[in-house]
């Protein structure tokens, strides 16, 4: 099935960069926000970032002139032409019973073949699925942060989720510029469920003092090729959303080796939520 239109849903840091790749691709997409604020700041981020794009060089003028014109920000769900709606994508904060009560919604709107797919992190897919009217066409389309920058999307499929929607959405995500890779349904999925431990561990060293955050960080660069430190990458996540998933691997696997560590929670107490708060395990100040 080739999709024509989308509706994105959440229009923050995940769902403005998803909107706009949608939109790029040609897609007529909605993009809806419950915090109409969000809708227009998100319509306002897109075009910066499109123009930004054109002056790189790395975009037609006239591809992202149709990407704006492709692009229809709505402050309602009732706004949205649900009739040529071929997939929605979710993308609100990363909580169970607010995603059950949206889909609820939604798919009262959305036509009975449409995807549903979540952009969920750590949140179950089989989970989310049979809180759905659609098991069998849910799916976890993970994107990564900044989304037009980044080519991967995991390919979560639930247990029950049909073949026929796998491949939709793996061309789909072709479309948009996006190298699909598939994954089944487990905790973390696949990148979660590597990088979290990671970045875990980096917290223990630096709570145990065998370095200090930039030492840990610069060995991890040199010896291991990482463009980045474990530790300046989790201040860019989150602090907060790092700890927030190692719980869920902890919980959700039932294995020791996924506690998280002490330090991750008492930053998350004392407001150190990394790149958006000013200061995590490094100092953003100014
Ligand atoms: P965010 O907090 O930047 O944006 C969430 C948006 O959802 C907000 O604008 C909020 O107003 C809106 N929202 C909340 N409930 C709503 C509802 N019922 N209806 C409509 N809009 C609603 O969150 P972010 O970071 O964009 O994350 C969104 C999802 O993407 C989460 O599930 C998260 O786990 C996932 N994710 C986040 C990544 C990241 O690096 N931030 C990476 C990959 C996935």
């Amino acid at each position: 099935m080739s999709i024509q239109s989308a509706i994105v849903i959440g229009s923050g840091t995940m769902g403005r960069g998803i909107a706009q790749v949608a939109a790029t691709a040609g897609l007529t997409t909605f993009m809806y926000d419950q915090n109409a604020e969000q809708v227009k700041s998100a319509q306002g981020a897109i075009e910066k970032s499109l123009n930004k794009l054109v002056e790189k060089g790395k975009l037609p003028g006239e591809t992202a002139e149709a990407a704006k014109n492709n692009l229809k920000p709505i402050s309602s769900l009732n706004d949205a032409d649900f009739s040529k709606v071929g997939i929605a994508i979710e993308a609100i904060f990363e909580n169970f019973d607010a995603k059950k009560a949206l889909y609820a919604d939604l798919t009262s709107k959305l036509s009975a073949d449409a995807i549903l797919a979540s952009n969920t992190s750590s949140i179950s897919i089989t989970k989310l699925a049979a809180a759905t009217d659609r098991p069998q066409r849910f799916i976890g389309m993970h994107f990564f942060n900044p989304v037009p920058l980044m080519s991967l999307v995991e390919v979560i499929r639930g247990i029950d989720t049909a073949d026929a929607t796998v491949e939709t959405v793996e061309s789909l995500a072709k479309q948009m510029g996006k190298n699909p890779l598939r994954c089944n349904d487990m905790p973390g999925f696949v990148s979660n469920r590597v990088l979290m431990p990671l970045i875990n561990e980096a917290a223990f060293a630096l709570m145990e003092g065998v370095a200090d955050a930039p030492t840990i960080d610069e060995i991890m660069k040199q010896g291991c090729n990482f463009p980045m430190g474990p530790l300046t990458l989790a201040d860019f996540i989150g602090v907060d959303v790092c700890l927030n998933i190692m719980e869920v691997l902890h919980r959700d696997l039932g294995d020791p080796k996924f506690r998280p560590c002490p330090l991750l929670r008492k930053m998350v107490d004392a407001g150190h939520m990394g790149r958006k708060s000013g200061k995590g395990f490094h100092d953003y100040a100014g």
